[in-house]
């Protein structure tokens, strides 16, 4: 099940009631305490649209103009953003949000196969559900540029969390134990929850799992490898210049 649709009018009016059913005390509490960190209340947009998609797993209409009203926005002002960034997602996700890089580095690696081998395993493709949106093994699958992890490709990511030195078999092996209910160990970074609670961290809300115990391992030999290259091989990067002339600013007409 999904439910597209347009974010480009600005005419639509929500009824209190329809944001009063999608928004609970709690979270408009939430929500206060977002903008409450920014000395501009527009500065808290993006962590709220997270926020909102914690709740909705997704950013719904409502949602857009639940943040426009917070915001003292305007709805098409939130829905500019809402649909640059690719985070945010238009249609209801699954329990977890799987990313396969397809940028060149990873697609030559590989990253080409393990997206076309996992949308035939789950029958979907870019930004499709396989199973009910929400459900437990649910799957949002969807193909990414560059995840700034190209030492370890082809990777694909689990709700942001990665999945090193991937290959058919054990992406695909991966996508399996997610549909069976479980979380498998990412490679680094922070253990696997799900989509929404990671939405909900992205907004700034750990409930009592504190950033630092999300840690966890983020480089690797690969990682490291030149900087140890240069360290061994005593190389240095030249020394910044005391002072630097800048070139010119043009002239506005
Ligand atoms: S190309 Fe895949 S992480 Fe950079």
């Amino acid at each position: 099940m999904t439910e597209q649709f347009d974010f480009t009018t600005t005419e639509h009016v929500v009824t209190p009631t329809s944001q009063e059913q999608a928004f609970s005390e709690a979270t408009r509490a939430e929500a206060h305490a977002i903008v409450a960190r920014y000395p501009e209340s527009r500065s808290a947009l993006l962590p709220m649209l997270h926020l909102v998609q914690s709740v909705e797993g997704y950013v719904s209409k409502v949602g857009i103009e639940f943040c426009a009203e917070q915001l003292a926005l305007s709805v098409a002002e939130v829905s500019a953003v809402a649909t640059f960034y690719t985070m945010y997602k238009r249609s209801p996700c699954g329990q977890h949000l799987v990313s396969v890089c397809t940028n060149t580095l990873c697609a030559a690696l590989g990253g080409d196969e393990i997206y076309k081998k996992l949308g035939e395993h789950l029958g979907v493709g870019h930004d499709e559900t396989a199973g009910e949106p929400g459900a437990e093994g649910s799957i949002t699958f969807e193909h990414a540029e560059c995840l700034a992890a190209c030492d370890f490709g082809p990777v694909l990511q689990v709700n942001y969390e990665y999945y090193d030195n991937q290959t058919t078999e054990s992406a695909t092996e991966l996508v399996k134990s997610l549909q069976r209910g479980e979380k498998p160990a990412p490679t680094r970074g922070a253990p696997l929850t799900d989509l929404r609670t990671v939405e909900r961290q992205l907004a700034g809300f750990f409930d009592g799992d504190e950033p630092a115990a999300n840690d966890g391992p983020s480089s690797a030999t690969e990682t490291l490898r030149g900087a140890r290259l240069a360290q061994d091989e005593g190389w240095t990067a030249p020394a910044m210049p005391e002072s630097a002339e800048f070139p010119p600013v043009p002239e506005r007409k």
